[in-house]
């Protein structure tokens, strides 16, 4: 089953089914350009699918303030999926990946050029849509930092590549600039535009800065322990790609194989034998565990960080979404 279809079935955004409905069409609408190829890159991404975890945040925060008025909530919930979405356009010409969720990505329809070119005209069309908006100062501040940290955390795991002295510090400082801050912001500013106070929007900041990190880490470690088949690309790519992880640093710093683990993840020449054997060497440390574990600590600290006033068919829905991904084993 896809993650998407995991999801749909899930019921945590019961509660803003309509929204989300909504959402969809206004994606549509967003990425209508004057120039056709465009429209027609945009529409194939918007149809490509994907979760919407990051709109959906932001207008259950947003639905949880007193202020809360979705003709004003959905501009900013249909941007963050059109930066997501100009980000992962970008991320697949960077990787050159031909498909993600199952469907052809946009370089390997349209190639490169148009990829990045569509890529940019999503991403600002994101800006334009808030723009007179009336969110203030502070939102477009926020997005702004969003972007700049994504870039960055691209650029620091693109420089760390094969390179294996990377600390647990180093990899979470990554993936906060990765994934974390994203749906973080997501949750703060969803809150801001709904009129929550401020102290409940910087508990449902921490909410989303913790499941991002839970969500991030449980990415890593299911690239280890899946099969390539139940991951819908090959297990182990991140180790292929140079990318190191969780589960690998704390197995060079427990395993008595250390040695060999250590020079397979820094030779951009491996081959697919070297990248099972380093599966191998992880799987007999407690390497997953330890990144399992972190998860769950992060889980346990978002849910205990949503505000306890929040309405309680929203509260729920967060609670839902912790509890769907640290139970995620696909
Ligand atoms: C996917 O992660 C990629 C990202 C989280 C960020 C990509 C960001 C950029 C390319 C820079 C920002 C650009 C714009 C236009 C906002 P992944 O590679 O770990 O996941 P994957 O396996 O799904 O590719
Ligand atoms: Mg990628």
């Amino acid at each position: 089953m896809s993650l998407q279809v995991m999801i749909l079935s899930n019921h945590m955004f019961d509660v803003i089914k309509g929204d989300l409905e909504v959402l969809e069409e206004e994606l549509l609408a967003a990425v209508a350009a004057p120039v056709e190829l465009v429209t027609e890159v945009g529409t194939h991404l918007v149809q490509s699918g994907g979760k919407r975890l990051r709109p959906a945040l932001c207008l259950l925060a947003a639905r949880s303030g007193p202020q809360f008025d979705m003709k004003h909530a959905l501009p900013l919930a249909v941007a963050f999926e059109l930066i997501h979405m100009a980000s992962l356009v970008h991320d697949d010409v960077l990787d050159e990946s031909d498909t993600r969720r199952g469907a052809p990505t946009a370089n390997a329809k349209w190639g490169n050029q148009v990829a990045i070119l569509a890529g940019d005209y999503i991403f600002a069309r994101a800006f334009d849509l808030i723009a007179g908006e009336g969110y203030g100062d502070h939102v477009s501040k926020r997005l702004a930092q969003l972007v700049c940290n994504l870039s960055l955390g691209e650029i620091v795991q693109d420089s760390a590549v094969y390179r294996a002295s990377q600390g647990e510090a180093d990899y979470l400082d990554r993936i906060r600039k990765k994934t974390a801050d994203f749906l973080e912001i997501c949750c703060e500013l969803g809150a801001e535009v709904g009129g929550l106070p401020t102290a409940e929007q910087q508990k449902l900041a921490e909410y989303g800065h913790c499941i991002g990190m839970a969500f991030q880490i449980t990415d890593d470690v299911l690239d280890i322990v899946q099969t390539t088949e139940t991951l819908g690309k090959p297990a182990g790519n991140d180790i292929r790609q140079g990318i190191v992880t969780l589960p690998v640093i704390r197995a060079l710093e427990v395993s008595p194989e250390a040695e060999e683990l250590n020079a397979i993840v820094t030779d951009p020449e491996m081959t697919a034998e070297q990248v099972k054997r380093a599966l191998e060497i992880i799987m007999a440390t407690d390497g997953v565990d330890f990144a399992r574990d972190r998860a769950e600590e992060y889980l346990e600290r978002a849910k205990a960080a949503l505000p306890e006033g929040l309405p309680r068919d929203v509260y729920e829905a967060y609670v839902m979404v912790a509890d769907f991904i640290g139970g995620r084993d696909f």
